[in-house]
């Protein structure tokens, strides 16, 4: 099978609560290749770009806000099915219906800090590799 990409992204209180290294285990044991990666904060312009269909949504502000209120963790790895694979990984975006062994189903409770983003179809891999990266590559 052909390998993909897609964009993972360790959200701030993941960041804050250390969970970083235990979810890129949790990938790297999956079978996923960790290609580019780096912590760095997300600014109200990139957090518009990046969230932009959910722009104008009632909890927009509470997304955008929290957010930017800490370090991310922005990661690109590499596997087959690479976007599939790791959204099961992740688990639903409410916790309160997440599966134990995902990642929101064992660290996340609540739908705001829900721990981590990954890309939902090859179009949104492609654009967030692109904002947050500048490169496909
Ligand atoms: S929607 O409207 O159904 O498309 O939204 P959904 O897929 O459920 O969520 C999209 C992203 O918004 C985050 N979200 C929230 N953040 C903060 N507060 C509240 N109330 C909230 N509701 C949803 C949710 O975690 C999704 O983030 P990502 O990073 O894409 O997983």
């Amino acid at each position: 099978m052909e390998k993909t990409r897609t964009f993972i992204m360790v959200k701030p209180d993941g960041v804050h609560r250390g969970l970083v290294g235990d979810i890129v285990r949790r990938f790297e044991h999956r079978g996923f290749r960790l290609v580019e990666a780096k912590i760095m904060r997300v600014d109200r312009a990139l957090a518009e770009r990046h969230y932009s269909q959910h722009v104008g949504k009632p909890f927009f502000d509470e997304l955008a806000d929290y957010i930017t209120s800490g370090s991310v963790f922005a990661m690109i790895l590499e596997g087959d099915n690479a976007v599939a694979i790791a959204r099961s990984m992740i688990g639903a975006t409410n916790p309160a219906v997440a599966t134990s062994g995902t990642i929101r189903g064992d660290y996340a409770t609540s739908v705001e800090f829900n721990v981590i983003h990954g890309s939902d179809s090859p179009e949104s891999v492609e654009r967030e590799i692109g904002l947050f990266f500048g490169t496909q590559d």
